[in-house]
């Protein structure tokens, strides 16, 4: 018995919301095959599209842990087999690892015939997290399990919601051949803020979920500030400055960094201007010669 699943790229952060906000986009993403076996090993048999980058040690690995730890949850002996195929870069902002964590988790729950809720997967998906970058942030695999705009409201309960999107919402997203390691751009973050600065963001978080939920794309594009972390990251990503100016200046509503980078995501109202925006923003890698992905992508 075997199934395929797809889990999606995600957007982590979107601008204000760091650690809190994420969204599910249409491609790329990671595809698991899980198959039953006869005994009670998890086997991670093939890995393709990592560049041999990624283990076969199934305590290691983002796609078993998930697994192992759900069935040790649901008291299940099954076995399986697993292959994962990566078909989305490694350490790009796109919540490489989550995809993985996601697919493999939910796969091993269809094959036992659902015995968990979906939104009940998150923690488990979350530890694939953890042993990614040290960190069971949730704000990449829950949209990638859930799909749409998902909030983080708590992490300890956890406690989250979806909510809607507008229907003219796109995200553009460039990524850039270039690496960044999620865990060292959490460790550059300042850990303290000052109120000026928190009132600030608190600002844009509360305008930016009004705005997706009402369908107000001026009250979006004005929340699409970050005071806390961009400007932190911003120094990781060549080019971040030239980048999101070329959005901005072909009519995005905002542009910042995908989750920990060095992706960067525009938000547009309509495909054709997000495939201008993305446009832009590609050329400007493109000048610096450096081999850049383009994504355009409805949110819902
Ligand atoms: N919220 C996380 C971070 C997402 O920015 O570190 C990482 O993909």
């Amino acid at each position: 018995e075997s199934i395929k699943i797809f889990a999606p790229a995600t957007v982590a952060n979107v601008s204000c919301g760091f650690d809190i906000f994420g969204l599910a986009v249409d491609n790329p993403g990671d595809e698991v095959i899980l198959t039953k076996r006869n005994d009670n090993k998890i086997v991670i048999k093939e890995i393709t599209g990592d560049e041999g980058k990624l283990t076969y040690d199934p305590e290691k690995n983002t796609v078993s842990v998930p697994i192992l730890r759900y069935l040790d949850k649901i008291q299940n002996k099954t076995g399986f087999d697993i292959i994962l195929n990566k078909k989305m870069p490694l350490g790009s902002g796109l919540g490489s690892s989550s995809a993985s964590s996601v697919a493999g988790v939910f796969a091993a729950n269809e094959l036992l015939n659902n015995p968990l809720e979906i939104s009940d997967l998150l923690p488990f998906s979350m530890e694939g997290e953890r042993i990614a970058c040290g960190a069971a942030h949730a704000d990449n695999v829950a949209p990638a399990l859930l799909g749409g705009f998902v909030i983080i409201r708590s992490y300890e309960p956890l406690d989250f919601i979806k909510i809607n999107t507008p229907d003219e919402l796109y995200v553009s997203i460039v990524h850039p051949d270039l690496e960044v390691n999620t865990k060292d751009a959490r460790i550059i973050l300042r850990q303290e803020a000052i109120l000026k600065k928190i009132i600030a963001q608190t600002g844009n978080v509360a305008g930016m979920v009004a705005g997706l939920m009402s369908s107000n794309y001026g009250l979006i594009g004005r929340s699409m500030t970050d005071y806390l972390v961009e400007p932190n990251r911003a120094i990781l990503i060549p080019y971040f400055n030239e980048v999101k100016q070329a959005a901005l200046e072909t009519g995005a509503l905002g542009a910042s960094i995908s989750g920990a980078g060095p992706s960067i995501f525009a938000f547009s109202q309509g495909k054709e201007m997000a495939d201008k925006v993305g446009q832009a923003m590609k050329a400007v890698f493109t000048a610096a010669n450096i081999n850049t992905n383009l994504f355009v992508s409805g949110v819902n």
